[in-house]
């Protein structure tokens, strides 16, 4: 698939998706987000690629939302706007299934859809002068693509209602505050900043590194015992692994391990 509105990028295990359309704010019309389906199908697929990173064109935005003229033409008819929160979520929801762990870059205003996506992210990283925000009520219209239930989940309920009530932007030194955002960095050292975050990630056991997500991700749902329950599983299933007996071993010898995935 020859790409418009995106740019797929891969340095050694790292691939990096920038959503690139800088004179609409990079925001999320249909075409974009079916693009970001077909690259997240593409780096999942590619045992290469160990982590993904997201960021937006140009020095203003990560992405400023969903196309607000777009969404206009499909709201006309009765089922288009859900069709299309449907549409989002599920090209979102591909995050979850990477395999790999996903980090937002967010360089620049992640409003909206926007901040839905980097919410669907595994990390988020931000530069100091990012601001972030679901400004979907001043539209009239609530978050559609799993911000009000990733929110929640990643930085509570009371942030949640917070953010989606008020629609206000939040700096990234506040939204870290939060627990929104992981790591907040300098303009010019954000890429560093955010290379040395998914360089020390690929440093560790991919095995592990896809457990560890599940583990968190599945035990959003679940109660303590069930969770923990869970958790037992995966333990054990690490514990069969080459990576396991590599890791352990480089412990004792005082070196660095290295691991295979197997
Ligand atoms: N959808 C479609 N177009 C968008 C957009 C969006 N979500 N966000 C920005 N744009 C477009 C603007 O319409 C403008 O296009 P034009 O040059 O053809 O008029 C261009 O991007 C630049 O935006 P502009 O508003 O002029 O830049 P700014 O620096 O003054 O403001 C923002 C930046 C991000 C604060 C402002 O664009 C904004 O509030 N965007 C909408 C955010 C939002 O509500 N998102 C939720 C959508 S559900």
């Amino acid at each position: 698939m020859a790409y418009e509105n995106i740019l797929l990028a891969k340095d050694g295990r790292v691939a990096t998706i920038t959503i690139n359309r800088p004179d609409k704010m990079n925001a999320l019309n249909h075409q974009t987000l079916s693009e970001l389906a077909h690259a997240f199908d593409a780096v999942q697929a590619d045992d290469s690629v160990g982590a993904l990173i997201l960021t937006g064109s140009g020095e203003k935005a990560f992405v400023a939302g969903a196309d607000i003229k777009e969404l206009l033409d499909v709201a006309g008819n009765d089922t288009g706007a859900a069709e299309l929160a449907g549409f989002g979520q599920s090209v979102f929801r591909r995050l979850d299934e990477l395999g790999k762990p996903s980090v937002a870059m967010i360089n620049g205003f992640a409003l909206g859809g926007g901040c839905e996506l980097a919410l669907a992210c595994t990390l988020r990283t931000a530069s100091s002068k990012a601001r972030l925000g679901l400004p979907e009520v001043s539209l009239g219209i609530i978050p559609g693509y799993g911000g009000s239930q990733r929110l929640a989940r990643i930085a509570g309920p009371g942030i949640a209602r917070e953010w989606i009530l008020t629609g206000d932007m939040f700096g990234a030194e506040e939204a870290h505050r939060m627990g929104v955002v992981n790591r907040v960095f300098e303009p010019e050292g954000l890429l560093e900043g955010t290379m040395k975050l998914v360089n020390a990630m690929l440093s560790k056991g991919p095995i592990a590194l896809r457990f560890g997500m599940e583990a968190v991700l599945r035990g959003w749902d679940m109660d303590q015992a069930a969770g923990e329950a869970m958790e037992t599983d995966y333990f054990g299933k690490a514990a069969l692994t080459e990576d396991m007996r590599e890791g352990m071993a480089a412990f004792l010898e005082k070196r660095k391990a290295n691991f295979t995935g197997k």
